[in-house]
């Protein structure tokens, strides 16, 4: 069984078609079993608990023993490989009929991501990247943009779903929102890392993700080129933030945020 990243890339893009194809061909009868989970506005749907059972049977049987990290049946990240999985990445978007959502699936080992696939099941998109082997959309080959001036960037941001802290959030962003050419809340924090990997987006930060959020995207984006900070790397933007930026914004965009008091959130 071979376990380098482009060999990793490939299974994640296998099971992630067949788990892209069940969330769009299930959506009209799945959005109408929805539960909640850390609040109100924190949804699962039907599809996303069978979008990661199926993923996990499918892993179960391409690399037997392999332990995964599922945002629905949990799991643990372990020494050694472990696969990383969002079933959909933009529920609210899938839930509301914004064709803005993903499967995301990544490999890592020890905790880092070495390979990643993030697929649109509405467009069939498919974004990937291998550690060492750059960032991918459907074949060619991506770029961070060549931003250099802050006030001329377009970033992407998110929200917690927890009500107090977004709230935080949302003050911190207004702070920022004078200072750069516009920002962006698309829904899907996967999504909003591949933006950043094709240049669609200067940079992003988002608080309090779950590592299967980022596993994917962050690949996409630090092989684009992008500077990527994980949750615990960067304390002055907060313990939980996840931030990626093209190389000419990204010292002054911490610098902004934290004037702006992201740190704090
Ligand atoms: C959410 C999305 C959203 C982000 C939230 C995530 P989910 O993931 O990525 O854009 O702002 O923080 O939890 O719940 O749709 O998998
Ligand atoms: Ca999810």
């Amino acid at each position: 069984m071979r376990s380098d990243p482009a060999a990793l890339v490939e299974v994640a893009v296998q099971v992630g078609r067949e788990a892209a194809d069940l969330v769009r061909g299930t959506r009209s009868t799945a959005v109408s079993s929805v539960d909640t989970k850390s609040t109100i506005t924190d949804v699962v749907t039907a599809a996303d608990r069978a979008s990661e059972r199926l993923v996990r049977d499918r892993l179960a049987r391409l690399r037997p023993g392999e332990p995964v990290l599922g945002e629905e049946e949990g799991g643990a990240v372990v020494e050694g490989l472990t696969w990383v999985v969002d079933p959909i990445d933009g529920t609210v978007n899938y839930l509301y009929g914004i064709p803005h959502y993903a499967v995301s699936i990544a490999a890592q080992v020890d905790g880092v991501s070495v390979a990643a696939a993030v697929l649109e099941p509405a467009s069939g998109r498919v974004w990937t990247a291998a550690a060492g082997g750059g960032a991918w959309l459907d074949g060619r080959r991506l770029a961070v943009s060549e931003a250099s001036r802050l006030d001329v960037a377009l970033l992407g941001y998110g929200f917690a779903y927890r009500a107090e802290r977004r709230q935080r959030q949302a003050r911190a962003w207004a702070g920022l929102a004078a200072r750069v050419r516009d920002i962006r809340r698309t829904g899907a924090a996967s999504l909003d890392l591949c933006a950043v990997a094709a240049g669609q987006l200067d940079a992003y930060a988002e608080h309090g993700l779950g590592r299967w959020d980022w596993a994917g995207g962050a690949l996409l984006a630090r092989e684009a080129g992008a500077v990527v900070l994980l949750p615990g790397e960067a304390p002055e933007l907060g313990a939980d933030a996840t931030f990626a930026a093209a190389p000419g914004i990204a010292d002054d965009l911490v610098a902004a945020l934290v004037e702006a008091g992201f740190g704090e959130v």
